[in-house]
């Protein structure tokens, strides 16, 4: 058969504009900094985000995920400078909204990149304390709406933010903020590059009493229905590789639409073997990205979005 025969019967297809790239934030002005674990991905300032952006909207990418990479002396146990007047996060998103207003900007809300402790919530006698951390991400949600954010994306895993969130935005007029909920994300291994990106490892124990276990598929679907009810508009499904059939599952029980993060540690694993010359890089990419599209993704959050692209 040819490949024009072939090509009437394929299923999926990955388009440009499914696809949404992770951009890492520093302060400052014309700094461009490597992440070791991650090839090709870096830490930037507004100016140089500011070109990258733009460039990736004339490649096709229309949407970006925004994760800032915080100084130490920044951080405290309550994750203040999250909502603070002097955030450069913040007025990163300002900037790329005034200068790049067709950008579609998903922000990052968790206390993990502001948090001494390396958490995603507020700890208190080395416990995570839900409902005071829950304070803190209506804080730091109303700031980046203020800012100009299109989508929160709460990665932060505390029981009852969604609903939390959205009367926030809510009673401040921000009815036109989506939640994109990080609905089914697992305490996994294949984070770690992305810690080290943003210097956000935990400083004690794991994340296991509020990310979910990798041996459960149900809770998946209880955490869906959940986030569904609190007024989620987008469920999202992390890491993507080793859980496909969750985001099959979703795809199935749900009729909202159904994003997955191909994280870090997926990127980087393509990235190390293929240097090492061990697989096609550029293959098994394709191979990743038409799975989560063929498990019933309609959008995937990846690394390898502007390789792709080019
Ligand atoms: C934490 C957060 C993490 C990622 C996105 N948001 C890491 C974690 O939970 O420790 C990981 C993304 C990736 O590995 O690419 N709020």
């Amino acid at each position: 058969m040819s490949a024009g025969v072939r090509a009437l019967s394929s299923e999926t297809e990955i388009r440009k504009e499914k696809l949404i790239e992770p951009i890492f934030l520093l302060d400052g002005e014309n700094k461009t900094q490597d992440i070791l674990s991650m090839p090709g991905i870096f830490r930037m300032s507004e100016d140089v985000a500011l070109k990258h952006i733009e460039s990736s909207l004339r490649l096709g990418i229309r949407s970006f995920i925004l994760f800032p990479a915080v100084e130490e002396s920044f951080k405290d146990s309550e994750g203040s400078y999250s909502y603070s007047k002097n955030n450069f996060y913040l007025r990163i998103i300002k900037t790329l909204k005034r200068e790049l207003p067709e950008a579609v900007l998903i922000s990052d809300v968790a206390l993990d990149p502001y948090s001494s402790d390396g958490h995603d919530g507020i700890v208190k006698d080395g416990k995570i304390v839900n409902d005071e951390t829950l304070d803190v991400l209506g804080k730091m949600s109303l700031a980046q709406a203020e800012a100009g954010i299109d989508i929160l994306g709460p990665s932060d895993m505390m029981d009852g933010r969604v609903a939390y969130l959205r009367d926030a935005l809510d009673t401040a007029r921000f009815t036109d903020v989506a939640i994109m909920s990080y609905t089914a994300k697992y305490a996994s291994a294949f984070y770690g590059p992305f810690r080290d990106a943003l210097d956000s490892k935990p400083k004690f124990g794991d994340k296991k009493t509020y990310q979910m276990d990798a041996a459960n598929a149900r809770e998946a679907l209880r955490e869906a229905r959940l986030d569904t009810a609190e007024g989620a508009d987008y469920l999202m499904v992390k890491p993507a590789l080793a859980y496909l059939d969750i985001i099959y599952r979703l795809k199935e029980a749900s009729t909202l639409p159904i994003v997955c993060y191909n994280v870090s540690g997926e990127y980087a694993m393509v990235k190390a073997a293929g240097a090492k010359g061990w697989i096609d890089p550029t293959r098994a990419r394709d191979e990743m990205l038409l799975a989560f599209f063929r498990s019933g993704a309609d959008a995937v959050i990846t690394y390898f979005a502007r390789e792709f692209v080019q």
